[in-house]
């Protein structure tokens, strides 16, 4: 039997083939959890399957863009585990940098998929596992978004408005995932506002929900940061308070706290990660 702080959990992590990604399933791995390590880019991830603490760890390739392909994922975990994942991280994000009057259909297309689309449905088909099984767990759903979401990030409309959208999305689906009872059938009492406002939401805090976060890193030192823009990294980095670019690991730490029963009270939430974006 694992031990630490996630054992016995099941975790999926999107575009885990590289930086940030890599990072969070090697910190997840050592707190326990078994990781399924998902990138379009399979050689990529299984370097880091090969390198992660302990056992039971499995790579994947998966593109998120392909909705298809994340419905037959779901299905083999379904098939191969008898608890659904309950620690999912959508990390899996590309940039295509050009000024908005410049910018292809393509260009903008390809990012609202991946980033946006890709979390999106990576996320219904965990939310549906999870209440399937009828699952008592915390679960914790993060989305790996970007401090460039709220901040002016010129070259950047296609990344920034994914970003955003992803920010929309934890709101909604952590009012959303609040609303499911994974264990005892209230159905015909969900009629009352009592139920419906103060014993089911009580229930949800016993039994365990999905709670949905979502972090907004500043600059990190990843191969993705390494293509960004001139003007972009100035943006991220003068107007910060400490002047050096973070590391993959100040990020997946707070993943694994976010991943962990120690973050309990924390749902729908936005949280910088920038080293002091003022
Ligand atoms: N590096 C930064 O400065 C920074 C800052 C804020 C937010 N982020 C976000 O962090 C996340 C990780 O970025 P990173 O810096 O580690 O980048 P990275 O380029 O090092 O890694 C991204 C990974 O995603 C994979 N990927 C790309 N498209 C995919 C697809 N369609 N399906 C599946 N996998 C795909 C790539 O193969 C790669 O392994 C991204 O969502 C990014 O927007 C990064």
């Amino acid at each position: 039997m694992t031990t630490g702080l996630l054992s016995e959990k099941l975790a999926l992590v999107t575009g885990a083939g590289s930086g940030i990604g890599r990072k969070v399933c090697s910190l997840l791995a050592k707190e326990g959890a078994k990781v399924l390590a998902t990138d379009q880019n399979v050689k990529a991830v299984e370097d880091t399957v090969a390198e992660l603490q302990g056992t039971g760890h499995i790579p994947i390739k998966l593109n998120v863009k392909n909705v298809n392909d994340i419905e037959d994922l779901f299905t083999n975990i379904k098939r191969n585990f008898s608890i659904p994942t309950t620690i999912i991280v959508n990390n899996a994000g590309i940039v295509r940098s050009n000024s908005i009057v410049d910018m292809s259909e393509k260009d903008f297309n390809d990012v609202i998929d991946v980033n946006l689309k890709g979390a999106f449905f990576i996320m219904q088909y965990a939310a549906r596992a999870i209440i399937n099984a009828g699952n008592t767990d915390d679960a914790s759903i993060i989305n790996i978004s970007s401090i460039a979401s709220i901040i002016k990030y010129p070259y950047n409309a296609n990344y920034t408005a994914s970003k955003a959208g992803m920010n929309g999305l934890i709101k909604t689906a952590a009012a959303e995932f609040l609303k499911y009872d994974t264990n005892i059938d209230l159905f015909f009492l969900k009629q009352t506002f009592i139920i419906n406002f103060i014993i089911n939401p009580m229930m949800q805090l016993i039994l365990g929900m999905a709670r949905v976060n979502a972090i907004l890193p500043g600059l990190v030192n990843t191969p993705l940061s390494q293509t960004l823009h001139k003007e972009t990294i100035q943006e991220l980095t003068e107007n910060k308070i400490f002047k050096y670019t973070g590391k993959t690991n100040d990020v997946a730490e707070l993943v694994t706290f976010l991943a962990s029963p120690k973050s309990l009270f924390i749902n729908g939430a936005l949280i910088e990660i920038t080293g002091g974006y003022i």
